[in-house]
């Protein structure tokens, strides 16, 4: 997600578990071949054959609307060591669909055919080509004709965000009109839009009739729904995080600078604030802070301040002894 997984996220997100891959932001190809240089920008875990420190494969996403430049970015990033190659069919952002790439390709399911043909021809067998999309521009007429061009064209997996483009976030996502799509292929189909909770997750497969799912920004808000939904772990607490938040923001200063980590830990309380009320305090505590200085001694003193009652482990024997009493 541009702007949102980068590759401190990756890192940070696969080490808690249930993530089977992972996808870089986007990389917009125009008619340029890109050095090395940018390619390892966006995906640094090409360096170490192109997985997170915990060993999760991350795909290197492409979007852009000419075949040939495509094929020759695409076989690049899969010499530099690439996992494998998802292309970007569901952008739903103007420069973007101006510049005729994301979304903007939903229109014509002949050209989703053609790039994804090309770049599959590109790319060693062994490394899947994979393909994402949306269900459609402005109407969902061609959702059948969009899924079946990412089959033809050689993509290994099709992953549907369950809304067209001009519906862009709004909810509901249409998980059944996905159902519709698998219908009439029969390459995998991965269901994606609104998995916020472990029911969300089990609805959608249900409705979607597909077995696995990608799940966004409800993986930011709760950093461990993939490992309840795998391992069906009791959910986290907020309080359970405060040495992620401060590793987060370390490494964040570490990997850019201290405006892009001030800035990242302000979009990661206000997303995680979709689940835990406690993140909405925090933000709005550090929401107009403007060093990195400053947010720290406020994360420190807002958990400090919120500390959870001591547990029954390390209450004092005379405290144990009171409790054990009452009962
Ligand atoms: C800020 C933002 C950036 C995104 N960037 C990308 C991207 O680079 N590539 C992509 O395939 N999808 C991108 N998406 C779409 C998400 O991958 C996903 O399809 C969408 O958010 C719906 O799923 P969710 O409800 O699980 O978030 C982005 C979404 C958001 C909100």
């Amino acid at each position: 997600m541009e702007g949102v997984v980068d590759p401190i996220v990756r890192e940070m997100w696969t080490a808690i578990g249930g993530i089977d891959f992972c996808v870089t932001e986007f990389v917009r190809i125009t008619s340029n071949l890109y050095p090395e240089k940018v390619f390892l920008r966006y995906a640094p875990e090409l360096l170490q054959k192109s997985r997170t420190t915990s060993g999760v494969p991350v795909f290197t996403q492409l979007l852009g609307g000419d075949p040939r430049p495509m094929a020759e970015n695409a076989h690049r990033v899969a010499e530099m060591g690439a996992y494998g190659i998802d292309l970007n069919f569901g952008c739903p952002a103007k420069t973007v669909n101006r510049h005729d790439g994301g979304a903007a390709l939903l229109k014509n399911p002949d050209r989703i055919f053609r790039i994804t043909e090309a770049v599959r021809k590109a790319v060693p067998k062994d490394k899947p080509v994979t393909v994402k999309v949306r269900l459609g521009f402005s109407d969902k007429s061609l959702s059948k004709d969009i899924a079946q061009a990412a089959e033809c064209g050689g993509g290994h997996w099709l992953t549907v965000h369950a809304r067209t483009k001009e519906e862009a976030y709004r909810p509901p996502a249409h998980w059944e009109c996905i159902a519709q799509m698998k219908d009439v292929v029969s390459i995998p189909v991965i269901a994606n839009g609104d998995i916020w909770t472990v029911e969300d997750f089990h609805r959608c497969q249900r409705t979607s009739q597909c077995e696995d799912v990608m799940i966004g920004r409800g993986l930011i808000a709760k950093p461990d729904l993939a490992l309840q939904i795998k391992e069906q772990t009791e959910q986290k607490s907020f309080h359970d995080y405060e040495d992620f938040i401060l590793q987060f923001i370390t490494k964040s200063l570490a990997y850019r600078n201290e405006s892009y980590a001030v800035q990242r830990t302000k979009q990661l309380t206000k997303l995680m604030a979709r689940t835990y009320e406690e993140s909405r305090g925090l933000f709005e505590c550090i929401k107009r802070l403007k060093t990195l200085t400053e947010i720290l001694k406020e994360v420190q003193a807002f958990f400090l301040k919120r500390q959870r009652p001591p547990s029954v482990e390390s209450k004092s024997m005379s405290q144990r002894l009171a409790t054990q009493a009452m009962l």
